[in-house]
């Protein structure tokens, strides 16, 4: 029998992840749900224990009156503001609650894999694969519970990093055996974005145009029932008080609103680091489940203004300097991103004793922990020197290399 969970509730905590990790490290499964969750679908997750988070929102007279319909539930509530030990909350969850602390990564996948079969029976599943750790780990578990139910469809938009293409057909058609279809669309993308200089211009072209070709590949393919999704539980916690973002993303990958497909999220419950560890319990390459984050219109954002062919190889030649560099230097876990861009600006240089008028490759490299904030990676300076010098060496077109030495805020971490 599988134990109830631990229902966390935020109430404008600014760190209700962290309690659920905490939780988690204990073994203990649970849930993160905004305060104002519907008191029936509490009922249905029938929580074995609860949490109160946060008090910014408590102050308001629905957030109390919330929190008195819950605790007429009668179930055990541990409650408090921002701040609350490991210890006391491990206190709460053994010495009060009695949970047994059995969850565990390998019982999440037996679980998951059991629930699937359960769910799925005998019909087929799409699944838009994108090479991300999200959508990889989601795929790769859905096949180890229906097997050649499941057909993946890859889109090569021409956007994607040095050799990716060629490891997703590898990984998943080669070594795991699933069903992939891959599809070459470089010279429809590339086509649609010719000329095409406005960034969000050039994000609605390349999301809409994975749609369309998305479409046509599944109306071809016939009848599917269900339609694998990498969403994760960040994606869909929404912090009471996390209402600001930034700048939204219109990701590569986001299916259109009407589609008529039941939705398969085997992920949706878990947290990036624990995706990760399924990852790696499944056998995917570890360069993959711990590869890092990668926008999902991919070079596109990369090359400043309109995409030309030639930009976008210099970038995805750079990039891949870049990152044998890093790799070979043993930096490549402690930088959050590290990539190139082609910021589109052509300068004089001299090449075997003859002028040249090439374009600039920008380095950028950065700290961070969520993307929100991000600081400058202190590369090593001969680090630094031995990437340039190869960049204008190997990659024919460009003459000059530079650093981007500037924090988000009030630079962005992509130049786009
Ligand atoms: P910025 O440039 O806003 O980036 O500081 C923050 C984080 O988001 C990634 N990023 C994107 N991811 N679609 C994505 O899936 C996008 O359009 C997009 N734009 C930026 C960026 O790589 C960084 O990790």
């Amino acid at each position: 029998m599988k134990e109830k969970p631990l229902l966390i509730l935020d109430f404008g905590a600014h760190n209700n992840q962290q309690v659920a990790k905490i939780a988690r490290k204990f073994n203990v499964y649970c849930e993160v749900k905004p305060y104002n969750t519907d008191l029936d679908l509490i009922k249905k997750i029938n929580p074995k224990a609860l949490i109160f988070i946060g008090d910014e929102e408590s102050k308001e007279l629905d957030a109390a009156e919330k929190k008195s319909e819950l605790k007429d539930l009668g179930i055990p509530v541990l409650e408090f503001g921002n701040q609350k030990e490991p210890e006391e909350i491990k206190a709460f969850i053994f010495d009060k609650c009695g949970f047994s602390g059995n969850w565990t990564i390998q019982a999440f996948i037996d679980d998951t894999v059991e629930q699937i079969k359960t769910q799925v029976g005998d019909k087929k599943v799409l699944c838009a694969l994108s090479g991300g750790v999200d959508s990889s780990v989601a795929a790769v578990l859905v096949h180890k519970a229906v097997g050649d139910q499941l057909t993946c469809v890859f889109v090569n938009h021409g956007l994607m990093r040095k050799d990716e293409p060629e490891q997703v057909e590898e990984i998943f058609g080669k070594q795991f055996n699933m069903k992939l279809i891959a599809i070459n669309a470089v010279d429809r993308f590339l086509d649609k974005l010719a000329g095409i200089d406005d960034p969000e211009k050039k994000r609605k072209i390349i999301g809409e145009e994975f749609i369309r070709v998305f479409e046509e590949e599944s109306q071809r393919l016939g009848k599917m029932d269900f339609l694998v999704q990498g969403t994760i539980c960040p994606d869909i916690i929404e912090s009471v008080s996390n209402k600001g973002v930034l700048k939204s993303h219109h990701n590569v990958g986001g299916l259109p609103e009407d589609i008529d497909f039941e939705l398969l999220e085997p992920l949706k419950l878990l947290f990036k680091d624990e995706v990760r560890e399924v990852g790696e319990a499944l056998g995917i390459p570890h360069e993959l489940v711990w590869r890092q984050p990668f926008p999902g219109p991919g070079l596109g954002v990369r090359v400043v203004g309109a995409i030309t062919r030639e930009k976008l190889n210099y970038v995805r030649e750079s990039d891949a300097i870049l990152r044998e560099e890093i790799k070979l230097a043993g930096l490549e876990n402690s930088i959050w991103q590290y990539f190139t861009v082609c910021p589109g600006c052509k300068s004089v240089g001299v090449k075997d004793g003859k002028r040249t008028y090439e374009e600039a490759i920008v380095i950028r490299a950065v700290l961070s922990n969520d993307a929100m904030t991000a600081d400058v990676a202190e590369l090593p300076y001969q680090l630094l020197t031995k990437i340039a010098t190869r960049i204008v060496a190997e990659v024919d077109g460009v003459n000059r290399v530079m650093y981007d030495i500037t924090p988000k805020p009030p630079s962005t971490i992509e130049w786009e």
